[in-house]
């Protein structure tokens, strides 16, 4: 009967996900889209993200393996109920094994989706592969459409890489081909409707992301940030918006139909309008730690655990626990909000 569903208290929630292995949390969120960052290094120094020299990279035996990565996708598909994985770094086309790691997972069963998250260098190369192993789609970041102002934002003369990048993922049919956007005052902040018309033209999605609070040079204020409603107004200058009715679950975009659809504009309010409760995330650094948040201060070891031996059932189990304990927001607005130690680089976006 639904009726026992519906008086089912948070408490009896919980603990009927907990009972199916599922990584639930006291609020009884579930993690079902599982993040990997491949790599802390990248080939771009986004002012929002690195500073000009880079961060110290992790040491080599510090990274996981190719075949650790396998084995903890296998473990969170299998054991944990994760039926997505995004792969993502740093830059994660600049890890060598990547082709062999989408064909490994796209093996598992029940088969995850599976997106790539890139900066497109090296895309134009590679897409095609990438599309072979199994990959279901990719998110380009891209944040201006105009030469000089990239290689300011980037610290890179390399424009027309991305471009060529995005164009072959196109081809190679990773669609839909998302376009991730940053808007900063003062550098891009008038591009938002030149980008949209831009992606329109060629049946990309566009979503904009405000800047957040995670960055390497810790240079994030939050009066610097173009906000999701400054965004929306820009857009609306030139297009008209009307809400997407379709339902959001927990994308964290927010979408609107673009001049009555069926084209629409995705924005991720991550720090005006923060969607943590509607979070299905959990994140695992290069370096094998288990993150439930983003934003999150403390991590939990799973290389260590798996170099010392631990089984599939441990691993599952330290995930568990990793999951469970997770802040019900990222306190953005709290005056005791602290910035992850590490940047976004390691973390994974
Ligand atoms: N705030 C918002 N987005 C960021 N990205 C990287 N750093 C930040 C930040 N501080 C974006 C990149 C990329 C995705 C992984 O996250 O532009 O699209
Ligand atoms: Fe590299 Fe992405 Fe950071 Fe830019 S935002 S420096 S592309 S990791």
């Amino acid at each position: 009967m639904t009726s026992t569903q519906t008086t089912e208290t948070r408490e009896q929630r919980v603990e009927r996900l907990r009972a199916q292995g599922l990584l639930v949390d006291r609020f009884g969120r579930v993690a079902t889209d599982l993040r990997i960052s491949l790599i802390d290094k990248c080939n771009l120094r986004c002012t929002y993200c690195m500073p000009a020299e880079g961060l110290p990279w992790l040491p080599k035996d510090k990274l996981l393996t190719d075949d650790e990565i396998v084995r903890l996708a296998r473990i969170a598909v299998e054991k944990l109920g994760v039926d997505e994985l995004r792969f993502t770094g740093g830059e994660p086309l600049l890890r060598p094994g990547l082709v062999s790691i989408i064909d490994q997972v796209t093996d598992l069963r029940p088969r995850p989706s599976t997106a790539l998250t890139t900066n497109g260098l090296g895309l134009g190369k590679i897409a095609a592969a990438l599309a072979d192993a199994g990959l279901d789609r990719v998110n380009v970041s891209l944040d201006t459409l105009d030469r000089e102002r990239f290689q300011a934002l980037t610290r890179r003369d390399r424009l027309h890489d991305v471009l060529d990048g995005i164009e072959a993922a196109a081809a190679a049919g990773l669609q839909p081909l998302k376009i991730n956007t940053v808007l900063m005052r003062g550098v891009n902040e008038d591009e938002a409707p030149a980008l949209l018309r831009w992606c329109l033209d060629r049946g990309y999605e566009l979503r904009f992301i405000e800047q957040m609070p995670i960055d390497g040079g810790h240079v994030w204020d939050r009066h610097q940030m173009i906000t999701a409603q400054e965004i929306l107004r820009s857009l609306e200058s030139a297009f008209d918006l009307s809400p997407d009715p379709a339902h959001r679950g927990a994308a964290p975009a927010e979408t609107w139909l673009v001049n009555g659809g069926p084209s629409k504009v995705g924005v991720i309010g991550s720090v005006t309008r923060p969607f943590c409760g509607d979070c299905d995330r959990t994140r695992l650094t290069a370096d094998g730690q288990i993150r439930n948040c983003l934003f999150a201060t403390e991590e939990s070891d799973l290389r260590a655990a798996l170099r010392g031996g631990a089984s599939d059932d441990e691993l599952a189990d330290r995930w568990r626990a990793a999951m469970f304990g997770k802040r019900p927001g990222h306190g953005i607005d709290d005056p005791s909000f602290l910035q992850p130690a590490r940047p976004m680089s390691a973390i994974g976006g």
